[in-house]
């Protein structure tokens, strides 16, 4: 039985930071384990331009605790609006590494996202032209859709489609969720990849419904039916480079998650590696952890694999009921149970 794991430093290719408060909470947790991330630019005010995502991005770097040097991959918010001329500028800005497709409605803070695909497609050339990667949030918004087949007709009636017009578009489909979303990954050529959470490869649907109603399992894309976790576990477990590492990390305050109307995501940053060793040692397949963590997202984006080293050791690491998160506190994953792993 291994009892070290030795591995580049990893980095989260999906990861929501907040600000303020909330922001200064949560990047110790992150910058603790990875050398860079990806940020989405989902806040209240969403991150829409180059001058904004620069603003956020010093905010960020004046949150890090001292010493640290994690970098913020910066990401623009689509809208209908979104000019060549923003897309370019962001291009050249050097720090801004993709741009987020947000379905109007789709998810928290995604009022602002885009109502047509079709009225977004000079901004898509112009990605396209400049080699400015997609992160998509893959589903669809219609009332008359089941949740649970949002991801899929989204495959069918935007991803597809999108791909036929514009193959040269590099995108990330983000937090897969589904059968179908890992079979479209796998049938396209190149140029796109997807992310995976711990969360969506450990549980599935039934982990919301567990003796009751559990709004800290809520996150979207919703969990789905066991086959679609096995699909997800099988592209990471087959070492793929096209499928890596991606919390989707979503603090909400205990308040706004333990409510009539609970709002959608899970706390996974405060033990992120932690998490992931646990479901790659379930599958026996501790030996595909490194890549999926520390270099087939680097290579997709095009950067640098990171040269420092962290350690996994197997020793137990208890989570606590909660952490510190402004005026309220944050449930993690895992709350109060032990974990098998501790990043050294
Ligand atoms: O569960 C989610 N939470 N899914 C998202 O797409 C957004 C995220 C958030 O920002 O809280
Ligand atoms: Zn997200």
């Amino acid at each position: 039985m291994t009892d070290t794991l030795t591995l580049r430093r990893p980095d989260d290719w999906h990861l929501h930071l907040r600000d303020g408060a909330a922001l200064a909470a949560v990047l110790p947790h992150t910058a603790a384990q990875f050398a860079r991330a990806i940020i989405m630019p989902n806040l209240k005010a969403p991150v829409t331009s180059t001058d904004l995502a620069a603003q956020y991005r010093e905010r960020i770097l004046a949150a890090r605790p001292a010493g640290s040097r994690f970098e913020p991959l910066m990401t623009l918010y689509l809208t209908d609006n979104t000019s060549t001329e923003e897309i370019r500028k962001a291009r050249a800005s050097g720090f801004v590494h993709g741009c987020k497709l947000y379905p109007a409605g789709a998810t928290t803070h995604s009022d602002a996202g885009v109502t047509d695909i079709r009225r977004i497609d000079a901004a898509l050339e112009a990605m396209a032209e400049v080699g400015m990667p997609l992160q998509v949030h893959g589903e669809v918004t219609h009332a008359d859709v089941d949740v649970f087949d949002r991801e899929t007709r989204f495959i069918d009636e935007v991803l597809a489609p999108l791909r036929a017009r514009l193959p040269t578009l590099r995108m990330v489909f983000e937090h897969v969720t589904t059968r179908s979303a890992v079979d479209f990954v796998r049938a396209q050529p190149q140029g796109v990849a997807a992310t995976i959470t711990p969360q969506h490869l450990t549980y599935n649907r039934n982990a919301l419904f567990q003796g009751g109603i559990r709004p800290h399992y809520y996150c979207l894309p919703v969990l789905k039916r066991e086959r679609d976790r096995t699909a997800l576990l099988d592209a990471v477990l087959a070492g793929d480079a096209r499928f890596f590492l991606g919390t989707d990390s979503a603090p909400h305050a205990r308040g706004t998650k333990e409510t009539a109307c609970g709002c959608a995501g899970i706390y996974s940053a405060h033990a992120a590696m932690e998490l992931y060793a646990e479901v790659f040692e379930d599958a026996r397949a501790l030996h595909r952890l490194p890549a999926f963590a520390s270099e087939f997202g680097a290579r997709f984006y095009g950067l640098p694999l990171n040269e420092d080293q962290v350690t996994l050791r197997r020793e137990p690491l208890e989570i606590p009921a909660h952490y510190p998160y402004g005026d309220d506190v944050l449930v993690p994953l895992r709350a109060g149970e032990r974990l098998r792993w501790r990043l050294a």
